[in-house]
């Protein structure tokens, strides 16, 4: 799917920023910039400072110190306009109980000063497979409808940018499926979006720019495809038709070859040693290469690496 236009204008702007409650430092000085149109995850262990970071940029949760600075608007200068445009899937279900699906909207709408659209609402509640229950009352809906009623009314103002907060945490299989869909759909349309997930297969998916944070530090930001390339490990499996003799001088120390002689593992850390450059070797020397498999390395790993120490920024 086509990307968006972006403009290079930055949709969220961060500085130092801090947020103390009582004896916990939630935020300690968090400075990040999201790019519009990009889809950025932000990632760490419970207690990190995600929801609180998001809770800030909001307006639910009162900052200590900082700026924040959303659409180029400093938000001590002007808290409301900007928020506007801003959609917020929150961790947790909070919607009133006594009105039924398209009234919440309908608030929702007022809420974030749009006036009321009713195509508007039928299109989002089709997008979430809620066109059945537009008229339930929220209170009798499933906990996965009630996550697709949370999604809908993050999005039916059509904010410029969506926060996700651990959107797919406890939500079965297709929803998450649907979810993913749908925030490809967004970014496609040039909406950004910020997402906080436990998943990791979720940020590796999604994801264009990861943040890893701990203990209200971000300890990195970058380009999960470089970040992979860099912390990431990838291992080459070459295997050969028949059992081979000794291995070409020089890939001494390179590649590792199985007890049976049919197999060697080539481990590529940034790139070295390149697993091209012993293939090449292999085939030169005649060897009866069959089968090549790549596995690169997952997230997960990379951030274990990253939360224990080595890697960070
Ligand atoms: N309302 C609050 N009062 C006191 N401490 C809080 C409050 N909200 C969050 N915290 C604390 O701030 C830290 C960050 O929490 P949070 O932002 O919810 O983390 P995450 O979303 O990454 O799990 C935690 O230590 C949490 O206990
Ligand atoms: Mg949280």
């Amino acid at each position: 799917m086509p990307r968006a236009p972006v403009s290079s204008t930055p949709v969220l702007e961060v500085e130092h920023l801090v947020k103390r409650y009582r004896d916990v430092t939630a935020l300690a000085g968090v400075t990040l910039t999201i790019n519009a149109g990009e889809i950025f995850a932000l990632l760490g262990p419970n207690g990190a400072g995600k929801t609180t970071l998001i809770g800030a940029v909001c307006g639910l949760v009162k900052k200590t110190s900082g700026t924040m600075r959303l659409f180029g608007v400093d938000l001590d200068v002007d808290p409301l306009r900007p928020r506007y445009d801003v959609g917020l899937v929150p961790q947790e279900v909070n919607f009133d109980p006594f009105f039924t699906v398209s009234e919440s909207l309908r608030i929702q709408l007022g809420y974030y000063a749009r006036p009321p659209d009713e195509a508007r609402i039928r299109e989002v509640l089709e997008a979430l497979s809620l066109g059945e229950k537009a008229n339930a009352q929220t209170r009798a809906l499933s906990g996965g409808m009630k996550r697709r009623l949370l999604i809908a009314k993050a999005l039916v103002h059509r904010p410029k940018l969506v926060f996700l907060d651990e959107p797919t945490a406890g939500v079965d299989v297709e929803l998450r499926r649907d979810l993913w869909a749908y925030v490809r759909k967004l970014r496609s349309e040039g909406t950004t979006v910020i997402l906080t997930t436990h998943y990791l297969e979720e940020a590796e998916e999604l994801a264009d720019r990861v943040g890893v944070i701990n203990s209200g530090r971000l300890l990195l930001v970058e380009d999960k495809a470089a970040l992979l390339r860099r912390l990431g490990e990838k291992r080459v499996r070459i295997t050969f038709s028949t059992p081979v003799g000794v291995l070409p001088a020089g890939l001494d120390g390179k590649a590792e070859l199985a007890e049976d002689r049919r197999s060697l593992v080539v481990t590529e850390r940034n790139g070295k040693p390149s697993a091209g450059e012993v293939l090449q070797q292999l085939y030169m020397g005649g060897f009866p290469v069959a089968e090549v498999d790549t596995r690169a390395s997952r997230l997960e790993d990379v951030l274990i690496e990253v939360l224990h120490g080595g890697g960070g920024a």
